[in-house]
């Protein structure tokens, strides 16, 4: 857990279809700060999307990728930072997460991933294969750990992305954890 002199960013960390990405950017303009997300970073510096870089360097390569723009982002200062929901698998990425601000937790239930990942097709860990029997499996090694590296958690599920970032907010400023800008 960062010391409060350290807590100048938000990280959201949590599953597929927690609403990392919608909570973040709405999160980040009303605090003012800047949003940023890893997979989007991974995308644009390869200028190509997740799922070509599963397709052509497997998740391993995907990992690596992930774990250099972690360590690079997490050096920013005054940003709200969504991961991708294995971005806590690894624990240099867990360590350098909890030092660089306060960790938010998008608790989430399998049901609502399922509904929320059903349309797309840019999560290769899902496709062609039984999205809930993979949710559920994943769920199960990733809980302890969104757990472990968090300071908040926030159910997300059916509620509005106003009401999650209302309540971020409130309990960011409950714990006087809100960050600095920079
Ligand atoms: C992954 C989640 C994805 C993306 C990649 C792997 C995972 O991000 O990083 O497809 O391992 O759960 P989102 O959580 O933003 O969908």
């Amino acid at each position: 857990m960062a010391e409060i002199g350290s807590r100048t960013n938000i990280v959201l960390v949590g599953p597929m279809g927690s609403g990392k990405s919608a909570v973040g950017k709405q999160l980040a303009r009303e605090l003012g700060l800047d949003f940023v997300d890893s997979d989007a970073e991974i995308e644009t510096r390869t200028g190509v999307d997740i799922s070509y870089i599963f397709e052509k360097e497997g998740e391993a390569g995907f990992r690596v990728r992930e774990r250099e723009v972690i360590n690079e982002l997490t050096k920013r200062q005054g940003i709200v930072l969504a991961t991708g929901g294995g971005a806590v698998l690894e624990p240099d990425n867990r360590r350098l997460l909890s030092d660089c601000g306060t960790v938010v937790y998008l608790k989430t239930t399998i049901e609502e991933q399922l509904e929320r990942t059903r349309h797309t097709r840019h999560r290769p860990l899902l496709v062609d294969r039984d999205p809930e029997a993979v949710l559920t499996e994943l769920m199960k090694i990733r809980a302890p750990l969104y757990e472990e590296v968090s300071d908040l958690t926030v159910k997300t599920g059916e509620r509005r992305v106003g009401a999650v970032v209302s309540e971020i907010r409130k309990r960011l400023d409950d714990d006087n954890r809100r960050p600095l800008k920079s």
